[in-house]
């Protein structure tokens, strides 16, 4: 009995220590690497490894980067003759040494255009402006970047084209050609049309007719980001399944290019609110400012559970599944829609250590393995 017992006590902690080190080794791309991949956006402090301990977390669990702004217009294309790659090249080189997929995010979208471009007045002019830019970037990089947003939220909410820059100069015309154009800078590139609320019902509609258009005229289109910004109650897992599914029966591939998660209010949500009213300096539109109550961190983590459910359930359409920023503490949204909010809408909280949330994920992995 004597010596039964410290053979217990060894066997017991070779156990624990086993399975210690088996949790530390999982990561979200190693669990879903069979799936599709798991991506993040990077700052331009993080293409430039800033912070090592942000940098290995980036290393350690992602297999797909965006850059969040450094290839936009207004930064690679300053001027009408002068192009600055300095970061985009940064970034190409950051995913090739790690072994990542390099996703190139985005060439025609009528946002942080540079200032020269916002005085394009005609079709000449706009059309010699697409081949230029579209065709410089996309060859720069060919072979090395795996995936474009040609064009990004071309379509308004009811479905519309928007009246973007692009569409005033060229007509509808200039969707078909940017895909025509980046295609023939690098034809092995996967090319997306990328936007937000495209899994709503009317946006849904716009995107397969926009799709569809583009392929009757002979473009080459590969697969549709369906950006997910989204909240804790919606949008309803019905209609992104609709959306996934009228997507891929079109022969695209699904991605997932933004995801995050608000817990905050929206000011937009407040009926008969005084138009006037600051909202940054209302306490009730910043309620965790602190702390995230354990009950909402609760909710975040199922919400995400069953999303990543549903994409585990589509995985033969979805080609990857990119979370816009690393951690709660560098998100866009806790700028947007009002400034200088504490939000937690990611897998990782301030201080880079995983939340609830990433176990929800990660767990629907382990349960099925
Ligand atoms: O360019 C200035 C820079 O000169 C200055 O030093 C810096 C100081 O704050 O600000 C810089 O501009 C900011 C820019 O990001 C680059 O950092 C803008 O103020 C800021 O508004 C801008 O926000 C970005 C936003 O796109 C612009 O529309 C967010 O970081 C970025 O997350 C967000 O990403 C978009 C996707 O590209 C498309 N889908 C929606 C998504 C969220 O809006």
């Amino acid at each position: 009995m004597k010596l039964i017992k410290p053979y217990l006590l060894a066997i017991t902690t070779v156990f624990f220590v086993n399975c210690a080190s088996k949790k530390e080794a999982v990561t979200l791309k190693d669990s879903y690497k069979k799936d599709f991949y798991i991506g993040t956006a990077l700052s331009a402090d993080q293409i430039e490894q800033k912070n090592p301990k942000v940098d290995s977390l980036i290393r350690k669990e992602f297999n797909a980067i965006t850059a969040e702004n450094s290839m936009k217009s207004m930064f690679v294309h300053p001027e009408k003759n002068k192009y600055d790659f300095t970061l985009a090249d940064k970034f190409v080189a950051y995913g090739e040494k790690n072994k990542m997929f390099i996703h190139g995010h985005t060439l025609i979208w009528h946002s942080q255009l540079a200032p020269w471009m916002e005085k394009i007045k005609d079709s000449t002019q706009m059309k010699a402006f697409m081949k230029d830019h579209i065709t410089t970037i996309v060859s720069k990089y060919k072979g090395r970047i795996g995936s474009w947003d040609v064009v990004n939220e071309a379509l308004n909410d009811d479905g519309t084209l928007r009246k973007s820059i692009f569409l005033n100069t060229l007509g509808e015309k200039y969707l078909v050609d940017a895909f025509k154009l980046a295609a023939a800078a690098d034809p092995k590139a996967d090319l997306y049309y990328n936007d937000y609320n495209n899994e709503e019902p009317a946006k849904r509609e716009g995107t397969i007719n926009l799709i569809k258009k583009i392929k009757a005229a002979g473009g080459k289109i590969d697969g549709v980001g369906i950006q997910a910004h989204w909240r804790l109650e919606s949008p309803s897992l019905e209609e992104i399944e609709k959306s996934i599914l009228a997507y891929s029966a079109l022969g695209v591939k699904v991605a997932f290019t933004e995801l995050d998660i608000t817990v905050l209010p929206n000011p937009w949500d407040l009926k008969g609110a005084d138009v006037n009213q600051k909202f940054e300096e209302n306490p009730k539109m910043n309620p965790y400012a602190e702390k995230l109550p354990d009950s909402v961190q609760t909710k975040l983590a199922a919400r995400y559970a069953s999303i990543f459910k549903l994409f585990l359930k589509h995985k033969d359409k979805i080609s990857r599944v990119t979370f816009w920023g690393v951690y709660d503490g560098q998100s866009w949204l806790n700028d947007w829609p009002i400034k200088g909010r504490t939000n937690y809408p990611l897998l990782f909280d301030a201080v880079l250590k995983p939340k609830k949330a990433y176990n929800s994920v990660i767990e629907l992995k382990e349960i099925k393995e």
